[in-house]
């Protein structure tokens, strides 16, 4: 099975308008490195959810250089705040010289080091928290997120179909089963409603009831 599908994904990228200068930019940067980031396809439905719910105070895990957080960044209102976490210090430079051009720095925060233990910092609780770290802990992210979510607040998740691995019987490895792991738990999960997105690599909205 080869998703997302090649024809789709060119048809929604030709929809798509062009992003800014500075986003456009990291996009070929991560594209020439082989860094994997959102893309604009979940970058705008990321815009869309932050504005729709209105949200303010926002936690993510795994931020590498802040594409996704830009976008997060930009839907949020003046007094709204983003924390990144990412483990490699040279990334989280990059992204607040990124954060610098955009004149968005006022609103973000980086962590540098274990997301884990960052979020153990923060008391919360956060209107949105954005999950796109190492997908093998995805289930520790749905574990420790929802107690610090405001009533009313969303889980995102990106990579939930994980390239169809997840249909695939023979692969266990660590990444895919923590991606099946999380896909069930966000689904019966009692203080969750749930719903996947096909959007690029598949999209989890969780609302906190
Ligand atoms: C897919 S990238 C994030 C991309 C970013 N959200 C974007 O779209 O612009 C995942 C990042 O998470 C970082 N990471 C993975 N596990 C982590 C952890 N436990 N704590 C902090 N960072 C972690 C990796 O170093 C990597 O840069």
């Amino acid at each position: 099975m080869v998703f997302p599908s090649p024809d789709v994904d060119e048809f929604l990228h030709e929809l798509t308008p062009p992003t800014s200068e500075l986003l456009s930019e990291i996009e070929s940067k991560s594209a020439t490195e082989n860094s994997p980031i959102i893309g604009p396809l979940v970058g705008r439905v990321l815009y869309q959810l932050v504005k729709i719910s209105q949200s303010k105070a926002v936690f993510e895990f795994g931020s590498c250089f802040g594409y996704s957080a830009l976008w997060i960044a930009m839907a949020l209102p003046e007094e709204g705040r983003i924390i990144c976490t990412e483990f490699d210090k040279g990334k989280v430079e990059r992204g607040r010289q990124y954060f610098d051009r955009a004149k968005l720095s006022h609103k973000v925060t980086f962590e540098v080091g274990d997301a884990f233990e960052s979020f153990q910092r923060y008391p919360g609780p956060f209107d949105l928290i954005f999950c796109d770290l190492d997908k093998r802990y995805y289930p520790q992210v749905l574990e420790v997120a929802v107690p610090k979510l405001k009533s009313g607040g969303l889980l995102i998740a990106d990579n939930v179909l994980w390239s169809g691995k997840v249909l695939d019987r023979h692969d266990h490895s660590k990444d895919t089963e923590g991606i099946r792991q999380f896909d069930k738990g966000i689904y019966c999960h009692p203080e969750l409603f749930s719903s996947i997105l096909p959007v690029r690599d598949g999209l989890s909205v969780s609302l906190k009831k």
